[in-house]
């Protein structure tokens, strides 16, 4: 989604922009832009529809423009469709007032019906012009530039991460929040916003998150933050523990490779600091057996690839836990009118943590009393910090649109809390418990030692590449792991696919399937071998083509009824999804790498979901 960046110093801003929105291209947008001001030329606003490197060659990779201070914003389109107007920053009618904008704002249309009124032209479609021009009224009314920031705050409903410059302050960037990020970094050379850390991590790594409501000030000094009453406020500083290079594509191909990559290692990162002793210990969240048996409703709440970890878990958590576990769509569940009490525990996954549904649905359980637990990637994002408690997947940046590795930690950070919660309750006999853990120790290697070998999947990719149409089928953990590898294939190579529950496709889906369908048959879960094996033979019956995954242990039985067959090493069933998913990450890859498509960078599709 849109991206912002500012920086106020002694260097030229422009390039330090260009390469700050660069950085974050891979959030996915449409259009480009940047606000320049310096004492000669006063302020210079370039923008444009398309890619990054139009802007860049518009104004020769920053040298056209001059000054120390700037904006500038990619932009996703919500209000307006992407052109040049539209983009970013807009500028309020006298020229004196720029500003960029991430977010929405719910009551511009009347906002901009009442500024009509009193004469103010506007020149885009967008919801952000409304902020610049209304900006400017009130500073017209108080000539305070921080007090107008405050008045017109009062008035916009909605969300918003705004980044302003004035005429009238030529040495400062102002900033303000609600309901979408933005950082505030402390440089050698200057001061830094953005909304992705990744954007600035290449001058500092010295931050502060802006909290819902407050406006900053910053200068090539100094950074001040006030609350929404213009109280001053005290900023705890956090430093960022990774660096340029993780966000760097390090000579793989692509992002999304290298993070497929990189999974035994994030799993590692994830799950060591939480395994003693064979014993899981959870710092960040400690129950007793007591509160454990209070809980009478779990949900677990996300979307998109971290709902499928909830489908997964579901399984898993009510065999470890034997508790009704709900898995809920964030942007289902916010306006159901959900049965949550002081009884219930809910817990939210979200690779950014940014996730508007996400954190509207956390805040709506909150508000009716549930218990909340975040598992996130992201440090510092705003679920993280509103939730009761927080557990981190340290899967490190994740640049590619395509959630892989976020995905897999968030998968076994799960399993490791439910082995916790049912270790509390007793529902989990002593030496299934010693089972797990040791699985879960030996999982990267096993997954490290299967990504030396990607050969088959690649050749497999190969083979169907232009099928037009794929289906995923599979029972209980198979079920809903396949989701996730066909979100993956339909999100990168665009071809249409869906999963099924095997069991179901003989009340429907099957008359879909005809001579040549490609049905991806996920066939790792041992105890429903048999019974999956039937639903594959009903396929293969009506002249599917059938690529098999499974594990070794059936590899053999596999091969008499698939075309083609993928195999993964046996773990415990629990973790059988964890390495499951990995093949089908790469799968979607090696199809999408095929069909040429832009991998990382998906069509209409952005790595941080801020809007509802
Ligand atoms: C798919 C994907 C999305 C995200 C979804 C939730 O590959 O990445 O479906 O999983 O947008 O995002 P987070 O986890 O950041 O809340």
């Amino acid at each position: 989604m849109c991206g912002i960046i500012g920086y106020v110093g002694r260097q030229n801003a422009a390039p330090v922009l260009l390469d700050g929105l660069a950085r974050m291209e891979y959030r996915g947008y449409d259009s480009a832009g940047v606000a320049v001001r310096s004492e000669t030329r006063g302020l210079q606003v370039k923008k444009s529809k398309g890619r990054l490197q139009v802007l860049s060659d518009m104004i020769h990779g920053g040298a056209d423009l001059e000054g120390c201070l700037g904006i500038g914003h990619t932009r996703w389109a919500t209000h307006g469709e992407p052109n040049d107007i539209n983009a970013h920053p807009h500028v309020s009618e006298n020229g004196a007032i720029a500003l960029v904008h991430n977010g929405i704002i719910e009551n511009y249309l009347e906002i901009k019906e009442h500024l009509q009124k009193l004469g103010v032209v506007f020149t885009s479609d967008t919801d952000s012009e409304v902020v610049a021009q209304l900006l400017e009224y009130h500073y017209n009314e108080c000539h305070s530039m921080l007090e107008a920031v405050g008045r017109c705050l009062r008035r916009i409903e909605g969300s918003y991460a705004l980044g302003i410059i004035c005429a009238d302050y030529p040495n400062a960037l102002i900033a303000a929040r609600k309901d979408s990020p933005l950082i505030l970094g402390f440089g050698e050379d200057g001061n830094y916003l953005a909304s992705d850390v990744t954007a600035i991590i290449k001058h500092t790594r010295d931050v502060a998150y802006m909290d819902d409501g407050e406006i900053a000030v910053l200068t090539a000094d100094s950074i001040d933050v006030f609350d929404d009453e213009l109280v001053p406020v005290e900023k705890e500083h956090h430093q960022v523990d990774w660096d340029v290079s993780a966000a760097e594509k390090g000579g793989y191909p692509h992002f999304m490779f290298k993070e497929i990559m990189e999974q035994p290692e994030a799993i590692r990162k994830t799950v060591s600091p939480r395994l003693r002793d064979g014993r899981v210990v959870l710092d960040e969240f400690q129950m007793t057996a007591e509160e454990t048996r209070d809980i009478s409703r779990i949900f677990i709440i996300a979307c998109g690839s971290s709902y499928h970890v909830g489908m997964v878990s579901k399984y898993n958590w009510e065999r470890l836990l034997r508790r009704p576990v709900e898995v809920c769509l964030a942007s289902e569940f916010r306006y159901s009118d959900p049965l949550v009490d002081d009884h219930t525990l809910v817990i939210v996954i979200s690779q950014s943590g940014e996730t508007l549904d996400t954190m509207a649905a956390m805040r709506e359980a909150k508000r009716r009393g549930g218990k909340t637990l975040a598992i996130v990637n992201v440090v510092g994002s705003s679920i993280a910090r509103e939730a009761d408690h927080v557990l981190y997947t340290w899967a490190g940046p994740e640049i590619a649109v395509a959630t892989t590795k976020a995905y897999s930690t968030q998968l076994v950070l799960m399993d490791l809390v439910g082995l916790y919660l049912g270790d509390l309750l007793g529902t989990v006999a002593p030496e299934e418990y010693r089972a797990i853990v040791e699985a879960v120790e030996r999982l990267p290697e096993q997954m490290q030692g299967w990504l030396a070998h990607v050969e088959d999947v690649q050749y497999f990719a190969s083979r169907y590449f232009n099928h037009a149409s794929m289906f995923f089928i599979g029972r209980n953990l198979d079920y809903a792991m396949g989701l996730e590898g066909s979100l993956k294939l339909k999100e990168i190579s665009y071809i249409h696919s869906e999963a099924y529950a095997s069991g179901e496709l003989k009340h429907g889906t099957i008359s879909l399937i005809e001579p040549g369908t490609l049905v991806v048959a996920l066939g790792t879960y041992g105890p429903l071998f048999d019974k999956f094996i039937s639903n594959v033979v009903e396929v293969k019956a009506r002249g599917a083509e059938v690529m098999a995954l499974t594990t070794e242990d059936f590899r053999e039985k596999m091969g008499k009824t698939a075309d083609a067959v993928v195999t993964v090493p046996n773990t415990h069933p629990i973790l059988q999804p964890s390495l499951g998913v990995v093949p089908l990450q790469l799968f979607a890859y090696y199809v999408a790498l095929q069909r040429g498509c832009d991998i990382d960078k998906p069509r209409n599709l952005a790595k941080s979901v801020t809007v509802e």
